[in-house]
């Protein structure tokens, strides 16, 4: 029998993605959107899919219920998140109220309605904030500690899973993303930034760019691989919580670097620096460690670092080509 997923932040980044893999898979899609005044735009990345949409909105708990009662999931991916780390500084009262109390809320509904569906909580590498393993890497056993609004709300969002899987004997399982980008990531995060402020720049239509700290690292993968991780992660007879990453890090300014390169350009000539773009507190280092899902699962990726630039770097062209 077809089986009903069903996904809040359907319409964000890895909410598309997510929704093309499942239909590719013989699911019925469902999600809840938000009531937004520009309706077009906010439906951009999932136009035209054949899937079903309520409104809805994690702050709202009698939105979800009506919505999980309509859709009866079998599987529930809780997407929908603040998801902007600098901007979680300027609105950190919604940012916890959706991260963290909009997952108690989803928990709550899920156990009294859909008990016997599957949970799948959108957890970070956000977490761990400041703590790095000896080794150099972060891991499911690495300590968490937050360094932004952003990371102490889904420090709450992880542990109310865990205590509801243990609590109530549920099937609610957190994915610990490392960072994960492609040519749907919004434009206000650091790779789409950088590609679309460099096409620009090679095109002649922009002649500067202007950033933040640009000597912190990140662990980059693909969000379309990522996607293929949290279905996995579902479909185990154990609920249990991976970390998924590339093991690769790499600085913004090594980024910069490889991105104005590929397009014949030295990133030192266009980058300055903003204050304006700098955190209150940074969190200078990721790299994940995913040997779990790797052996146990077998989740492997198929894009490297340059084929995600390389994609990212080709939409923007082709966004400008048409213009
Ligand atoms: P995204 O593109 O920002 O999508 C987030 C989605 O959540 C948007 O559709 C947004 O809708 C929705 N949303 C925001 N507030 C909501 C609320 N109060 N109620 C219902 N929906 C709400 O983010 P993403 O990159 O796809 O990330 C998906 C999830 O993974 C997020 O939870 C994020 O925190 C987490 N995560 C992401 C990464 C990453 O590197 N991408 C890594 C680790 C974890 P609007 O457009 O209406 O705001
Ligand atoms: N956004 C942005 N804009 N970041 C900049 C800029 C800039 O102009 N200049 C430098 N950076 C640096 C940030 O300070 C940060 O160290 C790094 O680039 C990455 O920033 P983002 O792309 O905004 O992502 P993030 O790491 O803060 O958060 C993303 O990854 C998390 C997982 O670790 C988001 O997707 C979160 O939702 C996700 O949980």
């Amino acid at each position: 029998m077809k089986k009903t997923a069903f996904i809040t932040g359907i319409a964000g980044q890895d909410g598309s993605y997510l929704s093309e893999y499942l239909l590719s898979l013989g699911y019925r899609v469902t999600g809840i959107v938000r009531r937004n005044s520009t309706v077009e735009h906010q439906r951009d990345r999932i136009y035209g899919l054949p899937i079903e949409l309520e409104y809805g909105d994690l702050i709202d708990q009698g939105s979800i219920e009506r919505a999980m009662r309509l859709f009866k999931p079998d599987e529930i991916y809780n997407l929908g998140a603040q998801s902007h780390v600098r901007i979680s500084s300027d609105i950190p009262h919604f940012t916890v109220q959706t991260n963290a109390m909009g997952v108690l809320n989803m928990l709550e509904a899920f156990r009294h309605i859909v008990p016997n569906a599957k949970f799948y909580q959108a957890s970070s590498s956000e977490m761990f904030g400041s703590a790095v393993d000896e080794d150099g890497y972060q891991r499911e056993t690495t300590p968490m500690h937050p360094v932004s609004p952003y990371g102490c709300s889904k420090v709450f969002g992880y542990n109310i899973v865990r205590h509801h899987r243990n609590a109530y004997k549920l099937f609610a399982a957190n994915g610990i993303l490392f960072n994960h980008e492609s040519p749907r990531r919004g434009s206000n995060f650091v790779t789409n930034k950088v590609v679309k402020g460099a096409v620009e720049i090679s095109l002649g239509l922009a002649d500067k760019l202007e950033m933040g700290n640009m000597d912190s690292f990140r662990d980059w993968g693909h969000s379309k691989d990522y996607v293929r991780a949290m279905h996995l992660i579902l479909q185990q007879d154990k609920p249990e919580d991976y970390v998924v990453a590339t093991g690769e890090t790499r600085s913004v300014r090594e980024m910069c670097e490889y991105v104005f390169g590929k397009l014949g350009l030295d990133y030192q000539a266009y980058v300055t620096q903003n204050p304006k773009f700098l955190r209150p507190e940074e969190l200078p280092y990721l790299r994940g460690d995913s040997k779990k899902i790797r052996t146990e699962l077998k989740w492997v990726p198929e894009y490297s670092f340059e084929n995600l630039m390389d994609e990212m770097i080709a939409h923007w062209q082709e966004i400008y080509s048409t213009k």
